[in-house]
């Protein structure tokens, strides 16, 4: 089965709702409809609708999907390391867009954790978590950061945010779901454009049809060519790509299909992007789990430089790579896995190997193979094995998104 626990997420998304509505009713809010059954179809809806309009944001021009557009997996529809929005649309962030695509059974983060498809005894450490560091617990939380954030949608409260909602094409449909009373009240009706939000991300064809091509043959209706399957060995085996070992590739043991990630946090030792305005400052290193957006592991080195593995279903429609956006295509990714140890002055200004990092972190760095090397070694891929590689990726794009 492709989604042998839809049943489960559907419970457990619903829970999440009865339990979120229970937190936003205000106490003397019985009379309300949060004690009704909530319509999950009238949600999602509303929460495309919000996803596309540009007029949540400050400068009425930058919507959610500007920067997670459906044609790119809900990733970036340009190159642009970071996109440009805030208060006059211009405001560069900080990291690249991550595709939206595949996040329905991402964990919340824990700093220990145990994975119950395998072995449940193994901590696999820091994972989890919306973001790149993980920062934020749930779908829900995470809406909050762009609706508010100076550099994406820029509203300055909660409260800018509800009188948009009021005025909004959805104010009839939110006061349907929601009620009159809770949209007069800011802080619970931003609460339901998160919760809306949310819900829409759930939505199995658009955000998890699982109808890439590899998905086809993991099914047993399709067959790679000889190149991908070779590319699939070397993605697979410990001594060459070793991808799988933080990209699954395989279908879970309860028959899951693999989503292209264990969700773990871990440091890669990416080059410095000097093309991002906020890195023309030499003091300031986006260190991700341990901050600056993060908060509250400032005081553990050992974070320092932690990223989340994204999945990497539709990565081949993602035009800037890594959390930086360093990189711009896969062949260029590829070669920095196998050629970061052996030939780091093709990444690094001179004697300056992990740039973006503090040199007191330098041991976070990760280096299990494909980083098992040194330079005068030969890498773990050739340009022959890169290339193979890369063809395989490509057939994790999903079949509504092949050009
Ligand atoms: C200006 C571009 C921009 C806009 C607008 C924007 N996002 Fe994002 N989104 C990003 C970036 C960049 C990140 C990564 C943030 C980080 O790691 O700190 C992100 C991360 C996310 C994530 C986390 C994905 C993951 O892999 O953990 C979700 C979910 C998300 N955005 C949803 C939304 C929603 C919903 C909206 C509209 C309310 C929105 N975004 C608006 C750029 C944008
Ligand atoms: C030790 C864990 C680990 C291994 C092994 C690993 N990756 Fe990654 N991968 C990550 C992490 C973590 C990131 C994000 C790093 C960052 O942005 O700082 C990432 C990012 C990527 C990206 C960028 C995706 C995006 O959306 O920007 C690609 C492509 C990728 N990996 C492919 C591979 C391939 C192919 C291999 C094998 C050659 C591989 N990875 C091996 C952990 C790993």
């Amino acid at each position: 089965m492709t989604r042998p626990s839809l049943a489960l997420l559907l419970a457990l998304l619903l829970g999440a709702i009865t339990l979120s509505l229970r937190l936003a009713a205000a106490p003397a809010a019985s009379a309300t409809p949060y004690g009704r059954k909530l319509d999950v179809p009238a949600l999602t809806e509303i929460g495309r609708a919000l996803f596309f309009d540009p007029s949540l944001s400050a400068s009425g021009r930058v919507a959610c999907a500007s920067c997670h557009d459906p044609r790119f997996a809900f990733g970036p529809p340009n190159d642009l390391a970071v996109q440009l929005a805030g208060r006059d649309g211009r405001m560069p962030g900080l990291r690249a867009g991550p595709s939206l695509r595949y996040l329905q059974t991402l964990p919340p983060f824990s700093e220990h954790f145990f994975d119950n498809d395998g072995d449940d005894s193994v901590d696999a450490g820091p994972t989890g978590g919306h973001t790149w560091d993980g920062r934020a617990s749930s779908g829900r939380e995470q809406a909050r950061l762009p609706l508010l954030s100076p550099l994406e949608m820029a509203n300055a409260s909660a409260a800018e945010v509800a009188a948009k909602l009021r005025h909004g094409a959805q104010a009839a449909r939110l006061k349907q779901v929601f009620g009159e009373e809770a949209m007069a009240d800011d802080a619970r009706a931003f609460d339901a454009a998160l919760l809306a939000l949310e819900v829409f991300q759930q939505s199995p064809a658009e955000f998890y049809p699982y109808s890439s091509r590899y998905d086809e043959v993991l099914r047993g209706k399709a067959q790679l060519t000889a190149q991908e399957a070779r590319g699939l060995a070397l993605f697979n085996d410990p001594a060459k790509g070793n991808c799988a070992a933080c990209h699954l590739s395989q279908k879970t043991p309860d028959g899951a299909f693999p989503l292209f990630t264990d969700f773990g946090l871990i440091a890669l030792g990416v080059p410095r992007n000097r093309t991002l305005p906020a890195n023309a400052d030499p003091r300031f290193f986006d260190l991700g789990l341990c901050g600056p957006l993060r908060t509250d592991f400032q005081d553990r080195p050992a974070y320092c430089g932690l990223f989340r593995t994204p999945s990497l279903r539709n990565v081949a429609l993602r035009r800037s790579f890594f959390h930086n956006g360093q990189f711009h295509t896969l062949d260029e990714v590829l070669r920095f896995y196998a050629r970061r140890d052996t030939h780091p002055a093709e990444f690094y200004p001179p004697g300056q190997k992990f740039d973006d990092l503090p040199p007191a972190f330098h041991g976070n760095v990760n280096t299990e193979p494909p980083f098992d090397r040194h330079v005068g070694d030969k890498p773990a891929l050739d340009d022959a094995e890169i290339a193979a590689i890369v063809a395989f990726l490509q057939t994790l794009t999903d079949a509504d998104l092949r050009r």
